[in-house]
């Protein structure tokens, strides 16, 4: 099988692609596939990666950068990637495509929106789910739609500041998050009306449109979902405890204090809402292959909330996707194979 990794992308979240690529090629059975790697800059350069996973922490380097252009051809009619080397245009044929890329650019629909044209299948939701699951404005919308609890929100667009609105819905704390934005990037806790108003303004630097959110109390609790038109949650569910005050850009990637408890310390009944209430999610959004679907669950009630549906969640084989699927007895590389053959499906 020819499989072509992509990774990197012009997101905020580009440094984490590269540490969940770095693990993706790490893992590929290299009898199983013929690989090849497309890496895209911070500024969205397309480049033919020859070096090996190791070699991907020296990206966070621009001078290392030092590689033939290279794409993948919208021709429907080729399915190949085109390389532009020192001695010429060079081809390589491409079956399936692991587009291991977080956050704008990469998760939102637009590659997808790129391999659809090229007629090559890839691993991951289609235009549709990522695009949905990308703005949370509109997430939320397919959500409640779909009747599932989650945290009570108002919109705004840019020009808009619905500050009366907020403090009479949501009061303080309340969270400040940009529409389209990953890894918590952009987002703010206010406490008061100052805070709000801030967090409002960082919010548009990001985004055009912004939602701003009801404090949820209580666990971050995550889910991982699997399969196409017939998806499964895995029965092992996982908690997080931030080191900061919220799971932030810090917290997540920075911050070795942030814990992951697995199996979550839940009743069996709750487990089974939430698993319930994720593949509903899945469903709502349209998604395909994986995705990782985000809880808070109230301590005392213990009723379950949706937060967020990651349709290429963090990827390294220590995220909580692939450690829950671990936990429910599928190794990192057998990840990897089911995925690629439901994108192939
Ligand atoms: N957006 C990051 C990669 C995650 O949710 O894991
Ligand atoms: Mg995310």
């Amino acid at each position: 099988i020819n499989l072509c990794v992509i990774f990197g992308g012009a997101s905020s979240e580009h440094e984490v692609s590269l540490l969940s690529a770095a693990s993706v090629l790490r893992n590929i059975d290299p009898d199983k596939y013929e690989v090849h790697k497309l890496a895209i800059s911070k500024e969205g350069g397309w480049y033919y990666y020859d070096g090996d996973a190791e070699g991907l922490s020296n990206l966070n380097d621009p001078a290392q950068w030092n590689f033939d252009r290279a794409c993948i051809s919208p021709d429907r009619t080729q399915k190949t990637i085109l390389r532009f080397g020192a001695e010429g245009l060079k081809t390589y044929p491409v079956d399936v495509v692991f587009p291991v890329l977080h956050g704008k650019n990469g998760e939102d629909g637009t590659v997808q929106g790129l391999l659809e044209l090229a007629g090559i299948p890839y691993v991951g939701s289609g235009v549709i789910g990522s695009a949905a699951c990308m703005d949370k404005c509109i997430a939320k919308a397919l959500f409640e739609r779909a009747g599932i609890a989650q945290a009570a929100w108002v919109e705004m667009k840019k020009g808009e500041k619905k500050i009366d609105e907020v403090e009479e819905k949501l009061g303080y704390p309340c969270f400040v998050k940009p529409a389209n934005a990953g890894s918590s990037v952009g987002i703010t806790k206010a406490h008061n009306r100052s805070e709000l108003e801030e967090g409002i303004a960082l919010a548009f630097l990001h985004d055009e449109k912004l939602l701003v959110e009801e404090m949820m109390t209580g666990t971050e609790v995550e889910s991982s979902v699997m399969g196409n038109l017939d998806p499964v949650c895995a029965p092992v569910v996982g908690e997080i405890a931030p080191a900061a005050e919220f799971y932030d850009y810090d917290a997540k990637y920075n911050n070795a204090a942030s814990v992951l408890t697995i199996p979550a310390k839940l009743q069996p009944e709750i487990v089974e809402k939430l698993r319930e209430n994720a593949v509903k999610a899945y469903r709502a959004c349209e998604c395909r292959g994986l995705s990782r679907v985000d809880f808070f669950v109230e301590k005392e009630t213990g009723k379950v909330f949706l937060n967020e549906i990651n349709t290429m969640p963090g990827f390294t084989s220590i995220s909580m996707y692939a450690k829950l699927w671990e936990a429910s007895g599928v190794s990192y590389s057998e990840l990897i194979d089911r995925l690629i053959a439901l994108a192939l499906d």
